[in-house]
This record gives structure tokens, C-alpha cells and sequence, in this order.
């Protein structure tokens, strides 16, 4: 993440101005097992958020955010936590946890712009924090943290000032992912390994579902990291993934348990799969998650049901529901050459979050 401008541009404050990029992400299988310190396998996509920033007088940061038109400015120092899901606890909450970590921000004005759409399961959430931090740092001359515990840093800024209990799928895929390659997690640790997303021609495509989801507040995502605590309590253990056994278990803990166990089995399932070139396989296991979110971790809704039929009836070897759940996209592995559903769009692995050339 080296600062790479050929020519810089100048703010009224004298200093020159910056662009940071993040990448949105595609979850090819591993839902719901970040926060129970399972295993994931995700690749950072070519779209993503932008932030321009450029250095201000005064003592304050003002953001615009150009997409929706809509503005803010608060006082270097004295952030207060907006609406939680309004883009805004983003930039207030990114300014107070880098400052948290003891990095000093200037006044500055940022400029955000994307084009991954929000609520569709593909993390526009981390690209705006990412993107965010390193804007922030990059305009005031400061390195930004170390990848781990800035995408740590970004989860805070979600938890604590957006109102979501997200984990740290996103922000690792838009912070180490690759072109040509997704990146297996394994969330004890955390430990991250590249792997090869060679898929012989056949292509990844997202459908949005049409519903939107939200994370925050009295979300289906926050009730289930609610069951996923219980569920330990009831097991005496403080992560799911030291679990054994879904037996005994009052339900729905014991569905939600048997979900993330499977679904940590299949990431390593599709490790595999890829590594044998084996895409009927891949495709097997997509609908087997799809299976398991609908039915064990009940995050699915009548909408993606109908989205994931309508890959399938296109041909699509696995379809699955991808993200937090209820609504968003779905994601569908279709053979080389077929002709994808309306709509669908393909997807590929592309670099990390990175700063941009300010021209
Ligand atoms: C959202 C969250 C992630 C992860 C997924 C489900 O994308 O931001 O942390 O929990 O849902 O796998």
C-alpha cells in the first residue's frame, strides 16, 4: 500500500490531495462462520468505493457523499455516532477509531463515490471503511495501521458506530485479496492463504435478489450471532468452532450450530474442488450451503429463493445466497459459455484496497 501519485493535486489547505480504493467482495462459500472463528473463502471483486480526500483550514472533516447527495461535517475530535446503517457513522466512526489508535487526522473534505450497490450482500460496508481509513490517513501524511488490525479497526467502526456485530470477512477479503485468486480464512488467528480461482472458463455471476438487507440494529444477522452465543453457553465452550456435537441442544441453536460446522467442512470441500479442477463438485457444494443457510440457518427469504431458481433453471451448476442473508445477491457458478440470467452479473477476483493516482 505504497502512496504511488505521479502528480498531485492541491487542497486549499496547501497539502496535497489523496484517492483511496476498496474493493467490494464476493463470499464464494463460508457464511456466517467469521464470527465463530470458522473458515471462509472470499475474493475482493473490481468494483468497489471510492474516497478522495484533500486537505482543509479549520477543524473539521466535511464529507460528501456524491451517490446520494448528501453531506456531512463534524468536528475533528468530537465524532458522534449517527443513525446506525446511515453512511455517515462510517466516516465519524473511521475518524474516531484511527484517531483511537493514535493516528493524527487533519481537517480534510472526502468525496466518496461507489458502485457496489449497498444492501446486496456484496460488502459495500468494508470498501466505504477501508477506503475511508486509508483516505483519512493518506491525506494526513500517516501510515495507516498494519492490514490485520486495520481490518480489525474497520470491524470496530461497524460494530460500535454503525450498529452491525459484523466480523472480519470483509474487511480481510477487501484488505488481501488478489486478481486470479480468492483467500481461504481460517478466522483462528486469523491465518490467510491464497488460493487459486482457476475455474477452466466456467463463470461466477451475482444476482440481486431485488431485497435489500440491512445488518444493523434489530437485524436477523444480529439475532443470530445472539443464537450463536447462546449456543456456546449451552456447550460451556467460547467459540463454535470448538463445537462436536448439535445434539442435546434446544432449538433452533442446534440447527444454527449444525450450519456452521457443515459450512466450515465445505470451505475446505471447495479448497479442494478448485485445487482438482473439479467444478460439478464446486457447484455441489454452492447448493449445499444454499441448503444449509435456507434451512439450518434460516437467512434466506422468498426472494432469493426465486433469484436462485431463476440461475438454476438458467443452467447454473450451484446457486447460494451470499452475505449476511435476508436479501441481497445470490451467487451462481454457470458452465463455460452458457448465457447468464438477466441481470446477472460476473464477477472476478481483483487486487486489495489500494491508493490511487490522484490525477
Ligand atoms: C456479512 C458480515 C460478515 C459475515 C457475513 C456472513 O457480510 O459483514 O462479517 O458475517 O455477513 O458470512
Amino acid at each position: 500500500m505504497r502512496h504511488s501519485n505521479t502528480r498531485l493535486e492541491h487542497g486549499p489547505a496547501g497539502g496535497p490531495s489523496v484517492q483511496a480504493f476498496a474493493p467490494g467482495r464476493v463470499n464464494l462459500i463460508g457464511e456466517h462462520t467469521d464470527y465463530n472463528d470458522g473458515l471462509c473463502l472470499p475474493f475482493a471483486i473490481e468494483r468497489g468505493v471510492n474516497v478522495r480526500a484533500e486537505p482543509i483550514r479549520g477543524g473539521t472533516i466535511e464529507a460528501y457523499a456524491l451517490d446520494l447527495d448528501e453531506r456531512d461535517r463534524f468536528q475533528l475530535g468530537a465524532e458522534e455516532p449517527g443513525e446506525p446503517g446511515d453512511w455517515r457513522c462510517f466516516v465519524r466512526g473511521a475518524a474516531a477509531e484511527l484517531r483511537r489508535a493514535d493516528i493524527e487526522l487533519g481537517p480534510c473534505r472526502l468525496e466518496i463515490a461507489g458502485d457496489v450497490p449497498r444492501g446486496s450482500g456484496l460488502s459495500s460496508s468494508a470498501a466505504l471503511s477501508v477506503s475511508l481509513c486509508l483516505a483519512l490517513c493518506a491525506v494526513a501524511g500517516a501510515e495507516p495501521p498494519e492490514r490485520i488490525a486495520l481490518a480489525r479497526l474497520c470491524a470496530r467502526v461497524e460494530n460500535e458506530w454503525c450498529g452491525a456485530r459484523t466480523g472480519l470477512l470483509d474487511p480481510l477479503a477487501a484488505l488481501f485479496g488478489e486478481a486470479g485468486q480468492a483467500v481461504r480464512i481460517d478466522m483462528r488467528g486469523p491465518r490467510l492463504q491464497a488460493v487459486a480461482l482457476d475455474l477452466g472458463g466456467h463463470v461466477l455471476a451475482t444476482l440481486d435478489s431485488g431485497a435489500a438487507h440491512t445488518l444493523a440494529g434489530e437485524s436477523g444477522y444480529n439475532e443470530r450471532r445472539e443464537e450463536c452465543a447462546a449456543a456456546c453457553r449451552e456447550l460451556g465452550i467460547d467459540s463454535l468452532r470448538d463445537a462436536t456435537r448439535t445434539d442435546g441442544l434446544p432449538e433452533p441453536l442446534g440447527r444454527r450450530v449444525r450450519h456452521v460446522l457443515s459450512e466450515n467442512e465445505r470451505v475446505d470441500a471447495a479448497v479442494a474442488a478448485l485445487a482438482a479442477g473439479d467444478l460439478e463438485a464446486l457447484g455441489r457444494l454452492l447448493d449445499a450451503s444454499h441448503r444449509s443457510l435456507r434451512d439450518d440457518y434460516e437467512v434466506s427469504v422468498a426472494e432469493v429463493e426465486r433469484t436462485v431458481e431463476t440461475c438454476k433453471r438458467a443452467g447454473a451448476l450451484g446457486a447460494r445466497i451470499m452475505g449476511g442473508g435476508f436479501g441481497g445477491s445470490v451467487l451462481a457458478l454457470f458452465r463455460p459459455g452458457a448465457e447468464l440470467p438477466a441481470g446477472a452479473v460476473a464477477v472476478r477476483p481483483g487486487p486489495s484496497a489500494r491508493l490511487a493516482e490522484t490525477i
